[in-house]
């Protein structure tokens, strides 16, 4: 049902080919390095399944990891909870030539776990990605490829990042789509070492033609064996976007209370299974801050609890003008360092700043602020501050930091 309403919105999302350039560097932010020119992302659809039942005996594949070809993990048609509806599908990042497969998923996890993406085959996107850890790095900045570089931004949660409206990816939005983002930190100097100096995207497609795993699942994807870095990034974007959180212990209980008539869609119903405490957590962070509450829901928006379009900055430092974004806030609980820096390590940290430390600036967000333009002051007792990191806690989501289409296949 989700998927229909989306494949019809999806139809306008275009990207003007040729000139489209990103002018920040990579993936690690503020690092010295250059990104890798731009691809263009074609609007015609292309056909990304190939039409055969497939033919080829995968020695390869099967030798080096634990996937069956003749029986893939289902990616396109997830079962979701009702409330995944056509009014979440608007949110939806998925490009019309992109639509998730299960072919193209299945060889974005390969390429997800492979420490061949790396320049001595080290470091792969799981390294600083990780599924327990609800693929973020439990590291306050990760390590790059020589193990003793860093990366100058914290990882990011990668859960629900197709719901986030924009597409753009990274804290600073520099990567205009999810397919784009997958170059960046290839090439980065620090994450993956395959910058210009050492050849580039280039260098490594030359090495992944030549691994015969590679080989057989481009031409099971793609019906020839060719490597691009279109067909890299389409087939990273295809696995990350299959990657939806919706089992944790408030989807549960949102699931039993969920209606799509019902006022705010039920968001504001008590919810079954809740304690006190979570659920007093659970109305503060629905309910609008005109209306007594905290107001989070207007910018981490459930049921994905992705960021909201149009969320402006949270004001972290004072006369900020960069518009930072969000992760979804799902298994946030798992995250051991917040915000594009990692600067706070507790969620009491984060409710701390939200309380009563947010600053003035030129990009604030107007839900931050106060009738005088200021910047509010929640004055939040102690017990409201718990409740709060009580019910962030209930977003924890051990379905998708387990799920088996998610783990590393190889042997
Ligand atoms: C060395 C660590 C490291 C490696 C390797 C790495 N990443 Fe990241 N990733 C990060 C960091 C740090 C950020 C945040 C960077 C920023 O915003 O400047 C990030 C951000 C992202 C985001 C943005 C999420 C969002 O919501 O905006 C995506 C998607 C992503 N990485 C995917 C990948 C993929 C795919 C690979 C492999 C091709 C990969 N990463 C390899 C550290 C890493
Ligand atoms: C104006 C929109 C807005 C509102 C309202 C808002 N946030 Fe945020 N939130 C953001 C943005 C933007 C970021 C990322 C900021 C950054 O890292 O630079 C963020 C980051 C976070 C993070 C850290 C995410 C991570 O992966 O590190 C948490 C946790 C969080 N917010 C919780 C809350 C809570 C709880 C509330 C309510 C008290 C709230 N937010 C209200 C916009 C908002």
């Amino acid at each position: 049902m989700k998927k229909q309403a989306g494949q019809r919105r999806r139809r306008f999302w275009v990207l003007i080919g040729g000139a489209l350039t990103l002018s920040l560097s990579a993936c690690g932010g503020g690092s010295s390095t250059t990104a890798s020119t731009a691809q263009t992302v074609t609007t015609a659809p292309t056909t990304t399944t190939a039409p055969t039942t497939p033919t080829d005996t995968f020695t390869a594949l099967r030798a080096a990891t634990t996937i069956d070809p003749a029986a893939l993990a289902n990616y396109a048609t997830p079962t979701l909870p009702a409330y995944y509806d056509a009014t979440v599908g608007q949110q939806d990042n998925i490009p019309g030539n992109n639509q998730t497969n299960d072919r193209l998923a299945t060889l974005g996890r390969v390429l997800f776990y492979d420490k061949q993406l790396s320049l001595n085959r080290t470091v792969a996107c799981a390294s600083c990605h990780q599924q327990s850890a609800g693929f973020d790095d439990p590291r306050r900045f990760s390590i790059g490829f020589s193990g003793s570089t860093f990366t100058s931004a914290h990882a990011m949660r990668l859960g629900n990042i197709r719901y986030w409206r924009p597409g753009s990816m990274f804290w600073d939005r520099r990567a205009a789509s999810v397919e784009l983002q997958v170059s960046h930190p290839i090439t980065n100097a620090i994450e993956m070492g395959f910058d210009a100096s050492n050849g580039g995207i280039t260098a490594l497609i030359t090495r992944l033609q030549a691994i015969g795993y590679y080989q057989e699942l481009f031409t099971f994807a793609f019906g020839d064996s060719t490597i691009t870095e279109d067909r890299l990034q389409r087939a990273l974007a295809n696995f990350e976007r299959a990657m939806i959180s919706s089992a944790s212990r408030w989807d549960t209980a949102y699931a039993q209370v969920f209606s799509a008539a019902a006022p705010n869609r039920g968001l504001d119903t008590p919810l079954p299974g809740f304690s006190a405490v979570e659920e007093r957590g659970h109305q503060l962070f629905m309910t609008p801050r005109a209306n007594g509450g905290a107001g989070c829901a207007a910018c981490h928006v459930p049921p994905t609890f992705a960021l909201a379009a149009n969320s402006q900055s949270n004001g972290l430092d004072a006369g900020e003008t960069r518009i930072f974004k969000s992760p979804s806030l799902k298994n946030i609980g798992l995250s051991k360092f917040f915000m594009h820096d990692g600067r706070f390590s507790t969620l009491a940290e984060v409710i701390e700043f939200y309380d009563n430390g947010v600053q003035a600036g030129p990009a604030l967000d107007n839900r931050l602020t106060g009738a005088n333009g200021a910047p509010r002051r929640l004055n939040l007792s102690p017990a409201d501050k718990a409740a709060l990191e009580a019910f962030l806690l209930t977003l924890t989501d051990t379905n998708l930091t387990s799920d088996p289409r998610f783990s590393n296949p190889f042997r």
